[in-house]
């Protein structure tokens, strides 16, 4: 069934709203989403393409304290934004809700309650970490600590954004409240729990073993790996006070965990847009004639694959996931984008700079999309595949095609002569197209079928070029009009294949090829007028039909792309420069930190601290950060694993004079014991700098004191 499904339930990550939405954000889920859902409408399917505005969790109540403002404050003002910077964008969602509307807070709630009633959770009081002087219990993001797989020190309590293991905030090493900087303290608490682990057994047969060929190999990868690690039961609910209360007695005080309730929004957006077109929405939640995909980011993959597909399972009602095509991180001009310094591309902002070139961003962002790895966003690439792909390649045949179309006919698509091989072989050529790009659609690459399409308009210019009408039309009418005929083919059938990657650019060719057919990929409300069916259009190409026959009147050239300057690419990273600047005034404006508590001189004697030579240095595998360090102490040589590979190379180190805290009890890093701590300082960038003794005669061993 699920080659052919009956319907498509498409789902792309809320987006948090503590923030507007980037171009992170967009090359990871929302594009890909956007051409998987636009394709299938073009093909006549069935399609609930759904998402919303994230609004609970910690990161927004977090947002709210830094700017004084209250939660709901946050969640209106960036769902605003959000929401209207899709829709300018032309991400074609069939809703577009948010988790604070009424029908996200009664099916959560009910779905609790179900499983609750049905005893599928395990009601626990355990100890957590509290911050007497914030009083409150520090859930997920109120508190970071040392991840204990990976040995990022940032890591949040639910979750290491280093790595994306996803564990519960007791397992942090030294961890401390995000709100006050304070060491917590445990103090007791009742949750609910869901036990995955009485769902090993099944998750182990329906992905390692029943998903390990369709499922990209970063996703399949990351679920066995947790699920060969053993899964552990999770808590669903939290003490905090902006969630959506959990709805049994005895609970007061609590709301449901942000990542039980979020992905129940795509049902509750299903359900708000079924109503609305007086649809049923059940069958696009429990039919299991219907594909169910979800959309995300490589750091959402455990909750869309192994916690909510347990939460379906355990309610019994409801289909699984067909498949989950996680992409990898996009960066930006070699960083990581972050929300917080400020350092991204966001929607709202390029939709003001660059108005009406949203199918720039969309193509250079499918051109480069990670799918298989982390991938870097540069201007520079930017304007060049705009300038020498956009227009010289697609914007510059249709250009072509439309000024001689108008030059030597006045707008009329000729009747064409005899075609010769050339022509048939151009032809033929063509047809291949629709079937080549929809199987890459289908099998989620993306930047594969773009690619492909792109080379629909080589075809063309190529096909010009060889055949130089411009020339025939002086010695051979006839032939010209042939020409002609078979390059206007070629652009009808780009504005069709460009529409789920391009939709604006479509609609504008097809404006100028003077088509009403411009929308088949848009929800089916939007669709009117149409007289062939999208996929009447997009089949037809591959078959040996008249795509735009003789006699039709085209309109007058207009350019589809144009030309990035140099001045405009300048001002992004001007704009990238200042906040760079502004990032590093703030930190060093916050660098001193404040003075920790007093010790006595014993508590400092305790510290055993010498000086080392660093002798032998490699990278850990599957790890960024760590460096893998064999150092002489002077007591001994020790293995000592660092946390400085991101700022040194194994090379750099080797040789270096260090300080080293030599009795610090030994932890295992990723399968390897570390017998110490080499000491380091930071520059206000954030750059490592090692504390050696300035004097070359200073021995290994020798203590500092
Ligand atoms: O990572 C995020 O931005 C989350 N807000 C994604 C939630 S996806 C879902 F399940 F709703
Ligand atoms: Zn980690």
């Amino acid at each position: 069934m699920q080659n052919s499904p009956k319907r498509y339930t498409i789902t792309a990550a809320l987006p948090y709203t503590n923030g507007p939405v980037h171009i992170g954000h967009l090359a990871g889920v929302y594009v890909p989403a956007d051409i998987y859902s636009r394709f299938q409408r073009m093909q006549g399917k069935d399609v609930a393409f759904v998402c919303g505005s994230d609004e609970h969790g910690v990161p927004i109540t977090i947002k709210a304290k830094k700017e004084g403002i209250t939660p709901q404050q946050v969640v209106d003002k960036y769902h605003a934004i959000i929401k209207q910077s899709f829709q300018d964008f032309g991400i074609s969602f069939d809703n577009y809700s948010r988790t604070s509307a009424k029908v996200h807070h009664d099916t959560a709630s009910d779905f609790f309650k179900k499983l609750y009633e049905n005893g599928k959770f395990i009601e626990q009081t355990t100890e957590q970490f509290y911050d007497a002087e914030a009083n409150q219990f520090l859930a997920d993001r109120f508190i970071v600590g040392t991840c204990p797989k990976c040995g990022f020190e940032e890591s949040y309590g639910d979750q290491c954004e280093s790595c994306g293991t996803s564990h519960n905030a007791t397992d942090l090493i030294n961890p401390k409240s995000s709100i006050t900087g304070n060491t917590p303290a445990l103090k007791e608490t009742k949750h609910w729990f869901l036990p995955l682990d009485h769902y090993e057994p099944w998750l182990k047969e329906w992905i390692i073993e029943g998903h390990k060929k369709d499922w990209k190999a970063n996703v399949y990868g990351q679920c066995k790996s947790w699920i060969d690690d053993g899964l552990r039961p999770r808590a669903v609910t939290r003490d905090l006070d902006w969630g959506i209360p959990v709805p049994v007695e005895g609970a007061e005080g609590k709301v449901l965990y942000v990542w039980f309730d979020a992905p129940i929004g795509y049902i509750s957006a299903t359900k708000e847009w079924a109503e609305k077109e007086g649809k049923d929405w059940k069958p696009y939640w429990k039919d299991e004639d219907t594909k169910l995909l979800h959309f995300i980011g490589k750091d959402n993959i455990v909750f869309h694959c192994i916690i909510f597909p347990s939460m379906l399972k355990a309610d019994g009602s409801y289909i699984l996931p067909n498949n989950v095509p996680a992409n990898e991180f996009l960066n930006l001009e070699g960083n990581k984008i972050s929300t917080s310094k400020n350092w991204a591309v966001w929607l709202h902002e390029y939709l003001e700079e660059f108005p009406n070139q949203q199918d720039v961003l969309r193509y250079v962002l499918t051109a480069n999309a990670p799918e298989t790895k982390d991938n870097d966003f540069t201007w520079a690439d930017f304007q060049a595949r705009n300038n020498n792909e956009l227009v010289a390649i697609f914007g510059n045949f249709i250009n072509r095609v439309v000024v001689l179309t108008n030059k030597y006919y006045d707008g009329m698509v000729p009747e064409p002569a005899s075609f010769s091989e050339v022509d048939l072989a151009t032809l033929h050529e063509l047809r291949a197209y629709p079937d080549v790009i929809a199987s890459s659609i289908e099998r989620y690459r993306f930047r594969e079928a773009q690619a492909e399409l792109m080379n629909v308009a080589r075809l063309g210019n190529k096909y010009l070029a060889d055949e130089e009408p411009w020339k025939t039309i002086k010695t051979d009418k006839e032939r010209t009009k042939t020409v002609m005929f078979v390059a206007l083919q070629i652009a009808k059938a780009l504005s069709t294949l460009c529409e789920p990657f391009l939709p604006f650019t479509s609609t504008k060719l097809k404006d100028i090829l003077n088509l009403n057919n411009n929308v088949a990929s848009t929800p089916l409300s939007d669709q009117t007028n149409r007289t062939l069916s999208g996929a009447e259009e997009w089949n037809g190409i591959s078959s040996k039909q008249i795509l735009i026959p003789s006699g039709h009147q085209i309109g007058k050239a207009e350019l589809l792309f144009s030309k990035i300057e140099d001045e405009q690419v300048q001002q992004q990273l001007d704009k990238l420069q200042a906040t760079k600047k502004a990032n590093a005034s703030t930190s060093s404006a916050q660098a001193i930190t404040p003075q920790k508590d007093m010790i006595n001189f014993d508590d400092f004697t305790k510290l055993d601290m010498r000086v080392g030579t660093i002798l032998e240095a490699e990278k850990m595998a599957k790890t960024k950060k760590l460096l893998v360090l064999k150092v002489d102490t002077g007591i001994d040589v020790r293995t000592i694993v660092s946390g400085i590979a991101e700022s040194f190379t194994p090379e750099e180190v080797i040789g270096k004079k260090v300080t080293v805290l030599v009795n610090l009890a030994p932890r295992a890093l990723r399968g390897v014991e570390s017998e110490g701590m080499i000491l380091m300082t930071e520059t206000p960038d954030g750059n490592l700098v090692f504390l050696n003794p300035d004097s070359e005669e200073v021995k290994n061993g020798a203590l500092v004191s």
